[in-house]
């Protein structure tokens, strides 16, 4: 066997030296090209993403609505979604169910491609920073994965939260999805959510443990819930934290009188429903009064490790157990106490306001109106639910002009052309945020 080798080499040898020079002039060609390649490699801008292909235009070929007049406000555009709203045609009109996604899941690389996933992150900057996400869902997994993969970016981390009363389909179509990303989970702990009880800030505690622990490198922690969207591309959200510079962005306001009773009384849960048993609370153990605010934040990293590890926070979270939608005052609380990382004082004037802060735009029916006469937002041009707009297309103009982070609520039952305009609008300026 040697000696076989032995003989080939030297026949290659004897062959070759009558070239030696054009060997040399060869391997020079070879190391030039070799070298020039590399350099443009290095150099080029990331091509593995076939753009175009990841466009969301044209996913739902039988409607025929120009999105793009939709985001300038045509009025004639909008009306055309009114009446199709109410065609039977769109009645009809199939969606994806919870089996659809039990079954599309199964196989994550076609679910990843038939679904347009972006699985690069789309610039340096974004790649080095890095957001964690805490998503609260109950119901209508085809919102939640049109959620997901607006957002979604592969060095990002997402925690989802799946009410215990879910049905156990919701579950399993839920687990599929996560199982296609590595970056993507359910939360360890599972509560039943009750409207208005602890449950709700229990289920993005639950979250925010989870992604503190599942990893050091993001910087900010948003929650989400399944009727939220965003508004803003991962670019534009990350440029935005930036400039936060450590600081939290989340409501926080002057307790209204009328609201105290919230936490001024033990409340129970009765029944699937919080009930004030009419026993007084002892006084928060804080210095600190109590603000008004929501359940959305955009908290820094270092603002989680706090709340998760000082006596004094968790001592609150322990008295805010038995009140009355603690969501709506117990991060606005925690915002103004003073050693609190990125918090604001308790003085008045550094109230913030919903449409202040970057977390949620929302648009309560008490506050629409004509806003060059006062009014902090025009009227909703969907439907209200407990005073809340669900938004239609009509929204999305005006919507899109605010700094918000995300805007609550849409639902594709209500109008599916808001939600799907939104997405085709925000992948395009994300693959070519040049440009907008
Ligand atoms: C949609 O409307 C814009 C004008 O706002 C127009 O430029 C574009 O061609 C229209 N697209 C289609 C598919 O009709
Ligand atoms: C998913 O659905 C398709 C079409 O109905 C079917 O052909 C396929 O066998 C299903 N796959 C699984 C894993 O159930």
């Amino acid at each position: 066997m040697f000696g076989r080798f032995q003989m080939i080499s030297e026949m290659l040898k004897r062959k070759f030296r009558h070239c030696h020079i054009l060997r040399f002039k060869f391997i020079l060609v070879l190391i030039f090209t070799f070298g020039t390649w590399s350099f443009i490699k290095v150099h080029q801008k990331p091509n593995y993403l076939h753009r175009e292909h990841l466009e969301l235009t044209r996913e739902s070929p039988n409607s025929n609505i120009n999105c793009s007049k939709i985001l300038q406000g045509d009025p004639e555009e909008i009306q055309k979604v009114k009446l199709e709203l109410i065609t039977v045609s769109f009645r009809r009109n199939p969606k994806l169910t919870t089996n659809d996604y039990i079954n599309m899941t199964t196989d994550c690389a076609s679910f990843i491609k038939r679904q347009k996933y972006i699985m690069e992150p789309l610039s340096k900057e974004e790649a080095e920073f890095p957001i964690a996400y805490s998503i609260v869902v109950h119901q209508k997994i085809n919102m939640l994965d049109r959620l997901l993969r607006s957002i979604y970016a592969p060095q990002n981390y997402y925690c989802i939260h799946v009410d215990k009363k879910s049905p156990e389909s919701f579950l399993a179509a839920v687990k599929g999805i996560t199982l296609c990303f590595d970056n993507v989970f359910i939360a360890s702990q599972l509560e039943s959510v009750v409207y208005a009880s602890w449950s709700r800030v229990q289920a993005d505690l639950n979250c925010m443990k989870d992604l503190y622990r599942r990893s050091k490198s993001w910087k900010y922690l948003i929650n989400l819930c399944g009727m939220d969207f965003p508004i803003k591309t991962n670019q534009e959200i990350v440029e935005k934290l930036k400039a936060l510079k450590g600081e939290n962005s989340l409501e926080t306001e002057k307790m209204p009188s009328n609201k105290e009773v919230r936490w001024k009384k033990h409340h129970e849960v009765v029944d699937g429903k919080v009930k004030n048993m009419g026993i007084d609370k002892q006084r928060p153990p804080l210095s600190t009064p109590i603000f008004s605010g929501s359940a959305y934040f955009v908290v820094s990293r270092r603002f989680v490790e706090y709340v998760l590890e000082d006596s004094k926070i968790l001592a609150f979270i322990e008295w805010a157990k038995d009140t009355y939608s603690p969501d709506e005052y117990l991060w606005a609380t925690i915002q103004r106490i003073p050693e609190v990382p990125g918090a604001v004082p308790a003085s008045e004037k550094y109230d913030v306001s919903d449409m202040n802060a970057l977390a949620r735009f929302v648009k309560w029916h008490y506050f629409e109106g004509d806003v060059s006469k006062g009014a902090p937002y025009p009227p909703c041009t969907g439907v209200h639910i407990r005073s809340v707009c669900i938004f239609g297309v009509g929204d999305l103009n005006w919507m899109l002009r605010k700094h918000h982070f995300f805007a609550n609520k849409f639902d594709t039952d209500i109008d599916p052309f808001a939600v799907q305009c939104l997405e085709e609008y925000l992948r395009h300026k994300a693959l070519y945020p040049q440009v907008h």
